[in-house]
């Protein structure tokens, strides 16, 4: 007869229906004459049961782990107290394989068993990418990354590309990554923050997703050498405004997610523990927060207690956000140790309208602020920081041809997903995450 070709994820609406299916075996166990696979395309997991001469060939003797099959049959949903994905399963009329994976030595199992070696499991990533957690974190991804777009075109906010090879630096020169450009310097971005503030005058708000490149020289389990960066700009708003932003974005970003019945399952299988955050966040002044070190014991990376001008380090960051646990917008940096385009507190040039949104478990997963919005005060800024101008003129233009208060941000997405799905390290959130010294597969 007509067999339906269908993704598992048609399952329930083609139940009782001739349909085929192909897929990667997942799981196997063989009983009484029966033999159960748990079939996996991508879309979903779909148990096969076979029976008779199906069970009786050499294929069906030697089937392996992550070989491939089709299979052909009727989705059958299942009586009370059996249990199966869906609650339903496949009972087969024929089938056969397409791909057979080794056994023994080379199988599958052996190739990324848990606890192994993590290099031998970094090398492995492309096998690693098959198991059930990291296949949901990817998902999960999938669906933070749509809801992102969703919220913003909710705002009227418009995505644009830039470059990612480019001849300035913004978030200064240790982290950059150099490459030779037709006899020019070049560098891999760090940020598209600089392009998408020239996007303002003619296409409104805008956002990117793009990759951004750091040559960290910290070795951490939230950095990356190469990471997706999200960034927005948004004109004529103030420092407050940007705060009230970046509220709704995190929160309606989430409403979407969580709106997804299926991205909400797999969100809850990562990290069953979630809580949507509840607004307004807590702002913490960095002098506050600075206070809050001093009073807690909590030294800087050197041991010596932290004073008002001190970096605040990835290790206390964690300490005063595990602690507080809660979303913090540590707000208003000195200036010594941010960005060079940081618009100054009015009435304290020595601290900046700046936000590092912390969050538990990870800390910064934002970095943001309002922009110098003057010519003369961004050309004091490219001086006092030792930087030339000129490679900047078209960033300068800006303040030149109709200037206007504006700010942004740039969150990391794959901090994000480390946040909200409970993983230990940025690396699980990553395809194929690069750090340092790690540039394969
Ligand atoms: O705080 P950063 O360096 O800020 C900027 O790049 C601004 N120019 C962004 C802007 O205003 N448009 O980086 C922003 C965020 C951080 O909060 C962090 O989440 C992430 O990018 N990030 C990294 N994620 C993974 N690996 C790294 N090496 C990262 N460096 C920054
Ligand atoms: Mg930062």
């Amino acid at each position: 007869g007509d067999y339906q070709k269908i993704k598992i994820r048609q399952g329930i609406e083609t139940r009782d229906k001739p349909v085929k299916v192909q897929g990667w075996v997942h799981r196997l166990r063989s009983q009484k004459g029966l033999m159960f696979i748990v079939l996996r395309d991508g879309t979903g997991f779909l148990q096969c049961v076979l029976t008779g001469k199906n069970v009786q060939t050499f294929d069906a003797l030697t089937l392996t782990l992550e070989s491939t099959v089709e299979i052909k049959g009727t989705i059958k949903a299942l009586p009370e107290g059996k249990s199966a994905p869906d609650n339903h399963e496949l009972v087969a009329d024929w089938w056969r394989c397409v791909g057979k994976a080794p056994g023994g030595e080379d199988a599958f199992t052996n190739k990324v068993s848990e606890g192994a070696d993590p290099s031998i499991l970094a090398d492995s990533r492309h096998l690693v990418l098959r198991g059930e957690t990291a296949s949901a974190v990817l998902k999960v991804r999938a669906a933070v990354l749509s809801a992102f777009r969703e919220e913003y075109a909710s705002m009227n906010m418009l995505e644009v590309t830039p470059p990612c090879m480019v001849q300035t630096q913004v978030e200064g020169g240790s982290t950059l990554f150099a490459f030779d450009y037709y006899g020019q310097k070049a560098y891999l971005t760090q940020s598209s923050q600089l392009y998408l503030e020239t996007c303002l005058p003619s296409l409104g708000d805008v956002f990117c997703v793009q990759e951004s490149f750091r040559a960290e020289k910290s070795h951490t389990r939230r950095h990356l050498s190469e990471y997706t960066h999200l960034e927005a700009e948004l004109g004529f708003l103030d420092f407050d405004e940007l705060l009230a932003h970046l509220e709704q974005l995190i929160c309606g970003t989430i409403d979407r997610v969580l709106a997804n019945e299926a991205s909400a399952a797999l969100l809850q299988q990562l990290n069953p523990s979630f809580q949507k955050p509840t607004r307004p966040f807590r702002r913490m002044d960095y002098r506050d927060a600075i206070a809050w070190l001093k009073e807690h014991d909590v030294k800087t990376d050197e041991g010596k207690d932290h004073e008002v001008g001190d970096d605040i380090a990835e290790a206390a960051e964690r300490k005063m956000t595990d602690e507080l646990n809660v979303p913090i917008f540590l707000i208003k940096f000195p200036r010594e140790i941010k960005a060079f385009y940081m618009k100054r507190c009015p009435g304290d040039e020595r601290f900046t309208e700046s936000v590092d949104v912390l969050m538990p478990g990870v800390g910064e997963i934002v970095g943001g602020s309002m922009r110098m919005s003057d010519s003369k005060e961004l050309f004091d800024a490219y001086k006092h920081e030792g930087m030339d101008p000129s490679p900047y003129y078209w960033y300068t233009d800006q303040r030149k041809y109709g200037t206007c208060e504006h700010g942004g941000y740039g969150l990391g997405v794959e901090r994000f997903l480390a946040w909200m799905t409970n993983r230990w390290t940025v690396r699980e959130c990553s395809l194929y995450p690069r750090w340092t010294g790690r540039c394969t597969p």
